[in-house]
């Protein structure tokens, strides 16, 4: 009898089921879980891009914190983005010169030079985080960091006032757009990015439909863009014929569809499942690339691939890299960092570049262009599976 209760205790946690969390600790909960609601944690105490997501969620309303944090479905797909990167190990090998790691991070995209392999996501509704500034700070943020910024179709400012900006910076920029259907429309959509300045159209391909999303549309806060669209390979030769702009697709999630892509002349792919915001059951980017190396590597050679989703530490931007991707995006991070304005913008990206550098350096990892995939285990780790 004695026995059989001194074991429960030892039953019940080897049952217990792995907690998701949403965001590791870093001891910001430990200072700042007495802040009343509407407060900000001052940006000197933000050491981590998850501090962002603690700072917005003390200080914005809830549906306009839920309309960034929300995923589609059960989230499982958005969890799944977080905790994907921990699913596989690194394989750090050491007494290797590193020193020069640093000045491996620039790189270009399409041609263009930026800073270092990340940049911004197009994300809509830049004012539910800061309703003043909108988008000004991502736009002056990835500016003052060097990084490439992708104007999201349904945005705060038009694409005329993101081409100010960028114009007085030097910047280059992308615009993403949705495409209507009506040739008339969306050729004017296309006409417009390209006198603004911008140098490519990200066409986002993953939304034919709406996206389910429970925790929004308690908030009335559903998905920005409605109904289904016409997403074929016809419709992007179409597209082509339209505009000298490079069409990037956003939201292959197969390698079926990255050969697809290149067999259709795509100018670059972008590996995402909208940050599981769309259907829930969707691969994270780190698995569709897994994939595209497994059974198709000759595509990271054929064109450029590009990668965002649940991307939160140097060594997840390290992991995608080793597969052959040349850069890759974060959304809700800069989403939430945006509600600091353009300060927090480039303390994110300060600390993002810090977090790469160090970790590469650690991991073996000399030259960010060159990043072998044995620097990683690729068998799954099976606690975090
Ligand atoms: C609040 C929010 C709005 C978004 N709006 C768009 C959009 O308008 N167009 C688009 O292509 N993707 C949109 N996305 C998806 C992002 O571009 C990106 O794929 C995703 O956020 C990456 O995952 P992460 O948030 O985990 O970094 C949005 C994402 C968020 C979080
Ligand atoms: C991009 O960087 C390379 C290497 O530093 C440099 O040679 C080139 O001139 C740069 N291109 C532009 C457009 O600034
Ligand atoms: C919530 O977001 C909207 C934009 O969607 C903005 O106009 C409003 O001011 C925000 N509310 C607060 C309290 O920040
Ligand atoms: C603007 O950018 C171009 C290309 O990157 C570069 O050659 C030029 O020196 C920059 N000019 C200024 C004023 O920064
Ligand atoms: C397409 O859009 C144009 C301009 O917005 C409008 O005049 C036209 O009626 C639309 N065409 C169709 C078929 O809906």
């Amino acid at each position: 009898m004695r026995s059989t209760l001194l074991a429960l205790p030892f039953i019940g946690s080897a049952l217990a089921a792995r907690p998701f969390v949403n965001e590791p600790a870093t001891g910001i909960e430990e200072l700042f879980d007495s802040l009343p609601a509407g407060n900000l944690v001052p940006l000197n105490q933000i050491v981590a891009l998850h501090d962002f997501d603690y700072a917005a969620r003390k200080f914005l309303i809830p549906a306009n914190y839920t309309y960034y944090r929300n995923g589609a479905g059960g989230e499982w797909s958005y969890r799944n983005n977080l905790e994907v990167f921990q699913r596989y190990r690194l394989r750090p090998r050491v007494m290797l010169d590193v020193t020069g790691v640093e000045a491996t991070l620039p790189t270009t995209i399409l041609g263009y030079n930026f800073s270092a392999p990340f940049f911004i996501c197009p994300a809509s509704r830049a004012a539910n985080g800061n309703p003043t500034e909108v988008e000004r700070g991502l736009v002056e943020g990835a500016a003052a960091g060097g990084i490439l910024y992708n104007q999201a179709g349904y945005s705060d400012l038009s694409v005329e006032e993101v081409g100010e900006i960028a114009a007085k910076n030097n910047q280059t920029f992308f615009r993403q757009i949705y495409l209507t259907g009506n040739d008339t429309t969306d050729k004017t959509a296309f006409n417009r990015a390209k006198a603004a300045g911008a140098k490519a159209i990200i066409w986002t391909v993953d939304s034919a439909a709406d996206g389910v999303r429970h925790r929004a549309a308690r908030y009335s806060m559903g998905s920005a863009n409605g109904g289904f669209s016409l997403q074929t390979w016809g419709e992007y030769k179409k597209y082509k014929t339209w505009t000298d702009l490079p069409i990037v697709l956003k939201g292959i999630q197969t390698v079926e569809d990255a050969q697809e892509a290149v067999a259709n002349g795509a100018d670059a792919i972008w590996l995402s499942n909208h940050g599981g915001r769309q259907v829930d059951g969707s691969p994270s980017s780190l698995e569709v690339a897994l994939e595209i190396h497994q059974e198709a590597p000759e595509v990271f050679k054929q064109i450029e691939v590009y990668a965002d989703g649940g991307v939160r530490y140097g060594s997840d931007v390290l992991k995608l890299l080793a597969l052959g991707v040349r850069a890759v995006g974060l959304g809700r991070p800069f989403m939430y960092a945006n509600v600091y304005g353009t300060e927090g913008v480039k303390h994110l990206i300060k600390l993002l570049k810090n977090e790469i550098i160090n970790d590469a350096g650690n991991a073996g990892i000399a030259d960010l262009h060159n990043i072998s995939p044995r620097a990683i285990n690729w068998n799954v780790n099976h606690w975090y599976s």
